[in-house]
């Protein structure tokens, strides 16, 4: 048998890092979680050892693995000899069934992450506009890109300064970049309406996670978003949604649906694919016929909606809406989430578990929902770390993004017995832990 120790340092030897994506090494047990399989809600290590996945790749997996409706679709693209760089007819089925799904979306595009649409996307709003600066919030993120991984995540003692200088969030993007962005706390109408009033002519579109999942699974305010709709309606700028992760969470048409407030356009992702890499952007027609061969944007490439992950997408939707779909989520919702509150309840512990349909973020150190990235500075990433080794090592697995505040959740494929398991095993370790969960 082969370690993971021991993977990690083969793969050392000639993958940078030894992972493919930076947070995949996984700090709580110190190396990569190298996997041999995945079936339904659960993982296997190359160790052999099998894990309830609370990860559910990052919130791809909402079908769980090896969902047979996505092995049937990967059956069928190998009939169609993996046929590549042509449209089909299944690109315009899947995109009409994405278009009667999703409130703004008139027309869609088709690309493989989610940085890649958020990339896109940008690009159109300006194109669309001929206005060059993007209102942001912090907290969210929207991808790795030099577009907008900028001024999202500052740390503490950088908090201040980034509404003036934002924070650039990896070497290598210049500093230039930043000149474009114009970060905001969230919730805040009133830093919203100072920033619209003093940039809202230069600006192209204000991005938002509508629940930002990527920092304690804040959600918009009401009141706020609606606030959001009208000022951005009133200084003609693109409101744009990124959906990326909201979206099929908890209906099918994301949160502009659960919110009743339509963006004018968004991208979606991750859950899409049934676990296969496929992303879009969205939004009104006259908006989405910026991109060439219509207006003057370019959006190309070879593998751009590739047939594997088109007809498992096909597959996707035609799941999502078998009537028992949504209801088996919410009974798995209701089960983890009463199970989850009763125990910081009854242990009388520092921590919320915030959640919008099948995923949610744990916060320790807070008794009440946050509204913006500040108010969850007070996470402690150490005690996260080892709340998810003391996890991993009785057979639940969270995956790791350096201990914060960040999304976990579980499939359709979970059962009531693993959600059981995972309050079990949850239980265990916070009580083990309870004192360094300070008041
Ligand atoms: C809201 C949001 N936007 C964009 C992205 C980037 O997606 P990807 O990792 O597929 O590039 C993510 C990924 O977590 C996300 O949560």
């Amino acid at each position: 048998m082969t370690t993971l120790q021991q993977q990690y340092e083969k793969a050392k030897k000639v993958i940078s890092g030894g992972v493919n994506s930076s947070t995949r090494l996984n700090q709580a047990i110190g190396t990569p979680f190298f996997a041999s399989k995945a079936i339904a809600g659960h993982v296997w290590d190359i160790e052999g050892r099998k894990f309830i996945d609370m990860s559910c790749a990052h919130g791809a997996a909402l079908l769980g693995h090896s969902h047979p409706a996505i092995d049937n679709a990967m059956q069928t693209a190998a009939k169609l000899g993996y046929v590549n760089s042509f449209e089909t007819q299944y690109h315009e089925e899947l995109a009409s069934k994405i278009c009667q799904a999703i409130p703004c979306a008139e027309r869609v595009r088709f690309c493989s992450a989610g940085s890649e649409a958020t990339l896109h996307m940008i690009r159109g709003c300006r194109a669309f506009t001929g206005r060059q600066k993007i209102i942001r919030f912090e907290g969210h993120f929207h991808g790795y890109h030099e577009l907008i991984f900028i001024g999202g995540h500052p740390p503490a003692s950088h908090l201040k300064d980034n509404r003036n200088h934002p924070y650039i969030e990896s070497a290598g993007i210049p500093q230039l970049f930043a000149d474009f962005i114009i970060p905001i706390p969230f919730n805040d109408p009133e830093a919203l309406k100072q920033a619209i009033d003093k940039h809202g002519h230069e600006t192209a579109a204000v991005i938002l996670e509508p629940i930002n999942y990527n920092s304690g699974c804040i959600k918009a305010q009401p009141d706020f978003l609606k606030l959001l709709r009208d000022l951005t309606k009133e200084a003609g700028i693109i409101l744009f949604f990124d959906e990326i992760q909201s979206s099929f969470k908890k209906s099918p048409g994301g949160a502009q649906q659960d919110f009743g407030i339509t963006p004018d356009v968004c991208t979606i992702g991750k859950a899409l694919g049934g676990g296969l890499p496929l992303s879009a952007f969205c939004g009104k027609a006259e908006i989405m016929e910026i991109f060439q061969p219509i207006g003057p944007a370019a959006h190309s490439g070879t593998f751009n909606a590739h047939i594997i992950p088109i007809l498992a997408g096909l597959a996707f939707i035609n799941e999502i809406k078998k009537p028992e779909f949504y209801s088996t989520l919410q009974k798995l919702e209701a089960q983890f989430h009463q199970g989850i509150d009763r125990i910081i309840k009854d242990n009388n512990l520092n921590m919320i578990v915030p959640y919008h349909g099948a995923r949610f973020d744990i916060v320790l150190g807070r008794k009440t929902p946050a509204l913006r990235y500040e108010d969850t500075l007070c996470h402690n990433k150490d005690l996260m770390l080892k709340i998810i080794k003391a996890c991993f090592d009785r057979g639940v697995y969270f995956h790791d993004y350096g201990g914060s505040c960040v999304h976990h959740g579980y499939s359709i494929q979970h059962t009531t017995e693993d959600i059981d398991k995972v309050l079990n095993v949850l239980e265990d370790v916070l009580l083990s832990i309870k004192n360094l969960l300070k008041n």
